[in-house]
């Protein structure tokens, strides 16, 4: 299953190590102006090599749009768009190209297909996310001409440090999405000494979207946030989701829960956007755990395709972290899941218009 979404159709492509990546996103709107270029913001803030606490492959990750976008337009046709992978170092895994990294989907994929890529993982590497993050910039464009709606994200734990502030003007400012700019060089220092342990460590992301309008969720198999959950778990190494206060929400008495309507605005947001699978107008808010990286150079015994015990030791360019570049990862699965989810809003219930009374999102304006 390598496509995503009903009416906002992405199909992914390609490997790790192979020539190319690349996707199709059929029933793109006609219309939308989109420029190779466009891409590369979005592409460069998902991508390696660009700190040292990230993987160390550079991939130039130019996209070329092979069709369905006519004078700067797209068309209404089939999108497909390919990026050529420049950068990869097959030989790095011969020597795990016969074991099972434990942690890593070798041993899943093993079991499934009988037999495996292993250059960098193959179709199980995070490289597949490139093409997601690729498509979800047509999506961003268009939620946000349309709809001004934004989609944006920001990292809200490495290992055990959370951030002491929120400033939203300084996550792009840091390698790591980091929200607080004065907890860098503790979070430096931090990845550093992790680096040189050789060892790894899990994450959490948080996505938000801003002005999605009352409505949009399919009940009851369509739900949005029951999308959302799928679209976020689809991502590498992703081990749990929470929609709003999530898991917070068992320790939570139901008055203090429940997000109470006035006509100035909703009072507080703890259902993270949606009641009954449907947007409310307020913001859209999950938080996605990262596990942490499991191709280590710290050896460990285990298991190869003979069924022999064998150390394992995995060389490679592999990052400490693989929470530091999901950010754009998950905000891209959340707006192709509300690029998907407003087509089937306008296709089923185009008609209905704006309905009586419209609660504003928060009473703090
Ligand atoms: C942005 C990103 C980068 C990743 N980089 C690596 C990596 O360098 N080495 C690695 O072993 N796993 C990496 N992963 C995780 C693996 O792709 C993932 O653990 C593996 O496919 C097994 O799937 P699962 O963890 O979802 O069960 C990365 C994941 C993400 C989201």
């Amino acid at each position: 299953m390598n496509t995503f979404g009903h009416l906002f159709r992405v199909t992914t492509f390609g490997e790790s190590h192979g020539p190319a990546i690349g996707c199709v996103i059929d029933g793109c709107p006609p219309g939308i102006a989109i420029a190779p270029e466009e891409f590369a913001h979005d592409l460069a803030r998902r991508a390696t090599g660009k700190s040292r606490h990230t993987s160390a492959r550079r991939e130039a990750d130019e996209v070329e749009i092979l069709s369905g976008v006519y004078e700067g337009l797209t068309t209404g046709t089939p999108i497909a768009l390919l990026v050529r992978n420049t950068d990869q170092k097959s030989k790095d895994y011969n020597a795990i190209a016969r074991q099972f990294r434990p942690g890593h989907a070798d041993y899943a994929y093993w079991q499934k297909y009988g037999l495996r890529d292993p250059r960098g993982g193959g179709r199980s590497s995070a490289r597949e996310t490139t093409m997601r993050v690729a498509a979800a910039v047509v999506a961003k464009k268009w939620l946000a001409e349309r709809f001004g709606l934004t989609v944006r994200g920001y990292m809200a734990q490495i290992g055990d440090v959370v951030p002491r502030s929120h400033d939203w003007t300084v996550v792009e400012d840091n390698p790591f999405f980091w929200p607080d700019a004065s907890q860098v060089p503790e979070l430096e220092r931090y990845m550093d000494a992790l680096r040189k342990s050789g060892d790894s460590v899990g994450a959490k992301v948080v996505a938000v979207a801003d002005g999605v309008p009352p409505g949009w969720g399919e009940p009851v198999y369509g739900k949005l946030d029951g999308e959302l959950a799928a679209a976020m778990m689809s991502i590498n190494a992703v081990k749990g989701v929470e929609i709003g206060d999530g898991f917070a929400a068992v320790a939570q008495k139901g008055t203090e829960h429940r997000d109470v309507m006035t006509p100035g605005g909703f009072l507080s947001n703890h259902a993270g956007g949606v009641l009954g699978g449907i947007s409310t107008g307020q913001q859209v808010a999950v938080s996605v755990a990262f596990k942490p990286t499991s191709s280590l150079r710290l050896p460990v015994e285990g298991v190869d395709v003979d069924g022999k015990v064998v150390d394992i030791v995995t060389t490679g360019r592999h990052d400490p972290c693989v929470g530091i570049r999901a950010t754009p990862i998950c905000e891209a699965m959340l707006a192709l899941v509300l690029m998907d989810q407003a087509l089937r809003h306008r296709a089923q219930c185009g008609d209905v218009g704006v309905v009586a009374p419209r609660i504003p999102p928060s009473a703090d304006g």
